[in-house]
């Protein structure tokens, strides 16, 4: 069977619902409905209070959500000093460890504690750093996450200039095994705009959890596909 690179990138389509958005009164069933409704990964955005304006969950919540939900943690640190967590997280039950560039810590030993954890090691861009950054460490990482909108926070709106960032990492990506996730801002609307321009792992958080999960993915897999590349 010939497989020609659109069905490559389709069978490589994974939608991630960042719980950042679910009800935490309700995490079990909101979590639940992520996994019944068939999304791929679930998102986990991890905030400090310091590298952004807001503070969410850490390792040990991640441990009790590990008990619960079989589907692989797609962990967002938006954390000042990645190092000294990324082995916490790890043990934690995180299958993919995601650092930003903009942090002091050093990114190749991000990379490296990441892999050296048991982890598929990935690295984020907000959206004022030049994607060049990304350059030295294209081989040595699985992922590249493109945040369409400034991190700290669900539901704000889609940063046009993130679609032509996209395309570029996706040139500087060619043929690598490199997944392009984007984080902020998707929702029906953007959704074919970011997957045309070469994105093929989706978070989204206020979209998918605002009325029925399973639904909202499915409609998501039906845009995902009919969008042209
Ligand atoms: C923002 C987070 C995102 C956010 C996405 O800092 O990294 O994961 O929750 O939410 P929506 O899809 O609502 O923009
Ligand atoms: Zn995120």
């Amino acid at each position: 069977m010939i497989i020609n690179k659109r069905e490559v990138l389709i069978m490589n389509y994974k939608i991630s619902p960042s719980m950042l958005s679910a009800d935490f009164a309700n995490l079990d069933r909101d979590l639940k409905s992520v996994e019944a409704g068939g999304a791929d990964w679930l998102h986990v955005d991890v905030m400090d209070g310091h590298f952004v304006p807001n503070i969410t969950i850490g390792p040990d919540q991640v441990k009790c959500l590990r008990k619960t939900i079989g589907l692989p943690f797609d962990v967002h640190l938006m954390i000042s000093e990645p190092l000294k967590y990324i082995e916490r997280f790890a043990d934690a039950g995180a299958d993919i460890i995601t650092v930003h560039v903009e942090v002091e810590d050093d990114t190749q030993e991000c990379i490296d504690l990441i892999k050296k954890s048991g982890c598929k090691a990935s690295l984020v861009i907000s959206p004022d750093t030049p994607i060049d950054v990304l350059a030295p460490f294209i081989d040595d990482i699985s992922m590249i996450l493109v945040m369409g909108v400034y991190p700290g926070f669900g539901g704000q709106k889609y940063i046009p200039e993130t679609t032509e960032r996209l395309k570029g990492i996706r040139a500087m990506i060619g043929g690598r095994d490199v997944d392009l996730e984007i984080d902020g801002g998707v929702n029906f609307e953007t959704l074919s705009t970011v997957v045309e321009a070469g994105a093929n792992v989706i978070v989204s958080g206020s979209c998918l959890f605002s009325g029925d999960m399973k639904e909202n993915i499915s409609h998501f897999r039906k845009i995902m596909d009919g969008a042209k590349k």
